[in-house]
């Protein structure tokens, strides 16, 4: 090794990439491998103590070609979801004695995972099994079928974005601003190449100077152009200020700290109302913002509110703030660029838009599409992090400029300083209503703080509103929003997009307008909530930056949801009533409850496309260019083409996300894969469904198409003849009316049919020191039909633990120069297994025509309730609305404080 190198990133240079990077200092536990059978986090361990030791990682776990149990009782219980944290998970667990075996999750706490709430995990140490087996004739959809993945996932075979050889690479690493607000006067680069090893420093000279937006959006419009790759003005703490390319990671970095640039600081601003007074620092041109820092302001009314008002008995007037969270993506950004034989510029990338990642660079550098292949393999979750352009431009430039392979990978601390993160907002609800409880009137001001650059700010805002306004979808509405400026690094798309800011506030709002009518407060959300048939009356107002299209609810159990959750949490036996806990008169208890709605991709804008080929066997080659970050979209895609052609999903081979080899999609984000994307699957099997019918029915059965259906591999005629897919493709391709069968299909919708769920919590809190302590939640979900019930539950639990952060302990917080203090798992608190409370899901099914298979979306809805629910929990516990999130125990303290006072 290296000096000074660690063990984790030696046995990565050795080619053994089970050993994972989730951090850099002990705290995730990605890396995990065994010294003499102990389990130890290798990026602590130094290489040259593993000199004498044999060290086992999760590829040596396996023997005489078994499965460890460990790895067996993962794959049995599906215990993950991006599979990233799955390799440290397993070397972790099967270490576990006996006495281990006693408090699972204790032994567990040092090894994170951000995508299943570890319930699944919890699941396969106690050694259930979640997977159904395939049964040959039985429909796909609907079971909890295996990731056709999940082996090379448990085994540490999966290739995440970074986990391939990149022999003759330069090292990428980037010099970041230290100051918030600063222009560059002069950057002198001598000492910097002086560095042994050191190949090229490049500046905003080196780069085109082209303004564009890292926002991979397929209407690039709905973004503004503010950003270049490199700038000679910096606009937060951690900006890139120059690129350095080595040929070691090490020399990147020494070249980094050896640049030297003057600066010319300017004043900076953090407060968005401040920025948006007269007289503060102005972070971009005119030509950029809308007015001063505003980049844009946003206004939908439907009518005329104020008439809505004045029929109106009372009106209420609130306002919420939400604070800054990060997605937290297992694995980091990751880029690997190299120029191919065939001359192309190729970038593998953790991408959730590679078709529009591959766009924004053939603007960047004037490239032709046909020049340029971007694609993914496996990806360690992105959550919408990943829906941006942060690292494949500058891998890419440097790429073409030396001519030499390029990587590029963030460490922990620089997703924290200079990745994305949630929109802090600012909200004022004000509703009018009558004295029998009825919403008459609502209007919604939000203040979004979308940082340095206003990438996804206006949408994110623009959804923020759209779910304020019409979960309860009051005759008249309006919507205000100035997005604004300010000095702290960018926030992006986070899962949720807008959703959970508004719908903390929504649902804090109207049980505070229900304590005040003295209301039962299920029975005032029952009374005003959108319905069947309702037409979603803001969507015209608000489209995502661009028109709207109508709305109507066309499918929704948010009854049933309630009143499921509702039984199963006592809600009624406990609401008002649990308070006190015998012999602890310092803690007092509660129970709480928020419901959401959600949409499924975006009306009008999201397209999918897909296409099958048949095999000779009978199997299928499905080709799609949607992404699985963990989403399970691999698997629920398949399902659907394995049903709809009769086959079991082993019979699909799955290709995905790749610019040269898959269809075009716009990206995996807004919850439309399985709705969008899954279209664009049922349309191209239907289509080779047909062909296969139409095949045997002119060449081999010689009858009418309508005697013939598919089913468990074969061709069936209703008088008992039937013909294998088998012999239909050899038939096909090699003997009569020969033909490739195969279809392309394209998808898009222009409804976006709404999830919709009940959110419940339970929590203790002191009294004395206001600590929340969350012991339970549930979550009753209407996502259509679950294509993949075990997934779509990991979803789910997944999401509600994120969104259990947002509520409770997550907060980016920043020194007042603007710099980050919460640059680690340290300091930036994540759930760990030993803390998490009880979690339930259930599925109340409903069946949405529209949606393949009667589905709708999950993957982002578990994101809005549990910060209301948590909210509803400590009113009902200490008789306070708290109005701004996380519930930490100083902002819980004091409310209690000046309760009292
Ligand atoms: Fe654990 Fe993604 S499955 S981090």
């Amino acid at each position: 090794p290296a000096p000074g190198q660690c063990l984790r990133t030696f046995l990565r240079d050795l080619g053994w990439f089970g050993v994972k990077k989730g951090c850099d200092q002990g705290d995730c536990g990605a890396c995990t491998v065994w010294l003499d059978g102990v389990p130890y986090h290798s990026c602590l361990v130094p290489a040259f103590r593993g000199a004498g030791h044999e060290i086992t990682t999760i590829e040596g776990l396996a023997s005489d070609g078994k499965l460890h149990k460990m790895q067996q009782a993962f794959l049995d219980a599906q215990a993950f979801q991006c599979g990233f944290c799955a390799a440290g998970m397993i070397m972790t667990a099967a270490t576990f004695d006996a006495k281990a075996r006693e408090d699972l999750r204790h032994m567990l706490k040092g090894n994170l995972c951000r995508c299943t709430g570890y319930h699944s995990i919890d699941d396969a140490l106690h050694g259930v099994v979640n997977v159904e087996d395939e049964v040959a004739g039985v429909e796909a959809c609907g079971r909890s079928l295996r990731n056709p993945f999940a082996e090379s996932i448990v085994t540490g075979k999966a290739h995440y974005t970074l986990d391939v050889p990149a022999e003759g690479a330069l090292h990428l690493k980037v010099l970041r601003s230290p100051h918030a607000h600063a222009r560059i006067t002069s950057i002198k680069r001598d000492k910097a190449m002086a560095v042994p090893g050191m190949v090229a420093v490049f500046t905003w000279e080196d780069v085109p100077r082209k303004l564009y937006s890292t926002a991979t959006h397929e209407d690039h419009l709905v973004d503004p152009d503010d950003t270049y790759v490199l700038d000679n003005v910096l606009r937060f703490v951690g900006q890139r200020v120059a690129a350095c390319v080595a040929e070691t990671e090490a020399a990147a970095e020494e070249a980094c700290r050896l640049i030297e640039v003057e600066y010319e600081l300017l004043p900076a601003v953090f407060d968005p109302e401040i920025a948006m007074e007269p007289g503060a620092p102005i972070l971009h041109e005119k030509s950029v913002a809308f007015r001063d820092n505003v980049y844009v302001d946003i206004h939908g009314e439907l009518g005329s509110v104020e008439d809505g008002f004045r029929q109106a008995d009372a009106i209420h007037e609130m306002t919420y703030s939400t604070s800054r969270v990060q997605h937290v993506h297992l694995e980091t950004h990751g880029s690997l660029a190299w120029r191919g034989e065939d001359g192309r510029l190729h970038v593998r990338t953790s991408s959730q838009a590679p078709f529009i990642a591959k766009q924004k660079l053939c603007y960047l550098f004037g490239l032709y599409d046909r020049d340029v292949h971007v694609f993914t393999e496996r990806i360690g979750g992105g959550f919408g992090g990943k829906q941006e352009m942060l690292i494949e431009d500058l891998c890419a430039h440097l790429t073409i400029a030396t001519g030499r392979p390029v990587r590029f990978e963030y460490t922990r601390e620089q997703e924290f300083t200079s990745a994305r993160s949630r929109h802090p907002q600012i909200l004022r609800f004000r509703t009018g209503v009558t004295t029998e409880g009825k919403i008459v009137a609502a209007e919604l001001y939000i203040i979004g703080n979308t940082g340095a650059y206003g990438t996804h700010g206006l949408t994110v805002q623009m959804v923020s509103g759209f779910r304020g306004l019409t979960t309860y979808n009051a005759p008249y509405s309006k919507f205000t929003c100035d997005v604004v400026y300010t000095n702290i690094p960018t926030p992006g798309a986070y899962r949720g997009y807008g959703a959970p800011q508004s719908l903390f506030a929504l649902e804090v709002h109207t049980e505070e307008i229900a304590v005040a009518l003295g209301m039962d407060v299920i029975e005032f959300k029952r009374k005003n909530w959108s319905n069947v048939g309702d037409a979603l009356i803001m969507a015209v107002a608000l489209g995502e930056g661009r028109e709207g299209k109508p709305q109507v609810v066309t499918t929704s159990a948010l009854a049933e949801c309630v009143d499921i959750g509702a039984r199963a949490m006592g809600w009624y036996e406990k609401r008002g009533k649990l308070k006190d806990v015998p012999g602890k008169p310092h803690l007092r208890k509660g129970i709480g409850m928020a419901i959401a709605m959600h949409g499924t991709g975006i009306a009008g804008l999201d397209m999918g496309a897909a296409s099958i080929k048949m095999n000779d066997d009978g199997s299928f080659n499905l080709l799609f260019g949607a992404t699985d970050l963990g989403t399970g979209a691999d698997t629920v895609l398949a399902q659907i083409a394995a049903e709809t052609l009769g086959v079991p999903l082993n019979d699909m081979i799955v290709y995905a996300s790749d610019t040269d080899f898959t269809p075009f999609d716009t990206g995996a984000y807004a919850s439309s894969t399985t709705y969008v994307s899954g279209g664009a699957v049922l349309k191209a099997a239907e289509d080779v469904k047909r062909q296969i019918l139409d095949h045997t029915a002119r060449h081999m059965l010689h009858c009418s198409l309508e005697d013939l259906d598919l089913d468990d591999r074969r061709v069936l005629h209703r008088d008992g003849r039937s013909v294998t897919l088998e012999q239909v493709a050899l038939h096909s391709l090699h003997q009569e009316d020969q033909h490739q069968i195969m279809a392309t299909a394209s998808h898009m919708s222009d409804i976006s049919p709404p999830p919709f769920a009940a959110q419940f919590a339970e929590v203790t809190v002191d009294m004395e020191t206001g600590q929340v302590t969350v012991d339970r939640l549930l979550m009753a979900v209407d996502c259509g039909i679950a294509i993949n019930p075990i997934t779509a539950s990991g979803q789910v639990e997944g999401g509600m633990v994120q969104a259990l952060g947002y509520a409770h302990c997550e907060e980016m917080r920043y020194d007042e120069q603007g710099s980050i203090v919460t640059r680690d798992f340290g300091s930036y608190h994540l759930y760990r297994a030993n803390e998490m409370p009880e979690l339930e899901v259930i599925f109340v099914e409903t069946y949405e025509p529209s949606g393949p298979y009667g589905a709708k979306a999950v993957a982002e809805i578990p994101k809005d309730g549990v910060a209301p629910a948590l909210a509803s929990a400590i009113f009902d516990a200490t008789g306070i609305h708290i109005r701004e999130i996380p519930f930490t125990p100083e902002r819980v303290w004091r409310a209690i404080y000046h309760q009292k006072s």
